[in-house]
């Protein structure tokens, strides 16, 4: 896989910013940041030659949107999927959540265009609307997909805070070792995730698997899921800032669901290496035939 550049991930970042700015400061569902964002995100994945669409909803009376693009090739019987939230809360601009997520999975899928990957599986990638209402824009995607569409997609990633200020590194423990796990196939995704983490000696401790993203709807429909996180509200314990590094007794994000969570509330070395360990993971998973 590539070596997703942290300067594209970051321009991304200060044009979410901007548009939050020039937007009454954040990119809420319903307001007009949001829909600037998913135009901005729209136009860069046009481009590359990406297949686009957008989604429309109701909710909370205002329309919502979902985005999704599709990389020409592969199995669509066997159809990867890669996903992140592009709204935030009113509170804020919403660089960390989920500007974050948002930035990596667009610099991801702009490298898979300019590599011209083709690779095994069909992929898709997903910027869902609404999130912070409570999973609105991914939940209408999969309860409006039809059966046979549905039984297409045979894996989903999700990425939600992936720049977190005091980080952790966290994969959702799709093996079940410290909870519930999730279906078949959750496992590997969980290993493929973690396995870039060691090739460059970073720990990696499990998350709940508890549907606090857009994977929850996919995992409560069967679909294998997984994801990376470098935490929210919670705080870093001493342990968790021996491993780590960063500050112990204080939130992973103190800038969680604020004001504050602006481009200066990212940590660029857990960027970048959430930014590579995505796109390592869909280079792997997309090469490997899962249903196909
Ligand atoms: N979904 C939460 C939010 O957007 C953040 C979160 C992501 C929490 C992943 C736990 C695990 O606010
Ligand atoms: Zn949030
Ligand atoms: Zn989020
Ligand atoms: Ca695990
Ligand atoms: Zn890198």
């Amino acid at each position: 896989a590539p070596d997703v550049p942290l300067a594209n991930v970051k321009a991304h970042l200060s044009q979410l910013q901007s548009i939050a700015s020039s937007n009454g400061g954040n990119r809420a569902h319903g307001r007009p940041g949001f829909r600037a964002s998913l135009d901005y995100v729209q136009a860069k994945l046009d481009a590359a030659g990406y297949q686009t669409s957008v989604q429309s909803f109701s909710r909370s009376g205002a329309t919502g949107y979902n985005l999704i693009a599709d990389w020409p090739g592969g199995d669509v019987d066997d159809t990867l999927m890669t996903g992140a939230h592009l709204d935030s809360v009113t509170a804020g601009p919403g660089i960390n959540d989920n500007g974050s997520g948002t930035a990596a999975t667009l610099e991801t899928a702009l490298a898979v265009a300019r590599e011209n990957y083709q690779p095994d599986r069909h992929l898709r990638f997903a910027w869902w609307g609404a999130e912070e209402l409570g999973l609105v824009g991914s939940t209408y995607y999969v309860d409006n997909l039809p059966s046979s569409e549905r039984s297409k997609i045979t894996g989903y990633l999700n990425f939600d805070m992936v720049g977190s200020p005091n980080p952790g590194y966290f994969a959702y423990d799709g093996d079940g070792s410290s909870g519930s796990g999730g279906p078949a196939g959750s496992a590997e995704i969980e290993q493929v995730l973690r396995a870039y983490f060691q090739t460059i000696d970073v720990p990696v401790q499990d998350t709940a698997f508890d549907g606090r993203s857009d994977y929850g709807p996919f995992i409560r429909v069967g679909i294998p899921a997984g994801g990376l996180f470098t935490g929210a509200e919670g705080r870093k314990t001493s342990q968790q800032a021996q491993l780590w590094g960063g500050q112990a007794g204080i939130a992973f994000d103190r800038c969680y669901h604020s004001s504050c969570d602006t481009t200066s509330n990212i940590d660029d070395t857990a960027l970048d290496r959430n930014a590579d360990a995505i796109a390592n993971a869909v280079w792997t998973l997309a090469a490997g035939g899962g249903a196909g």
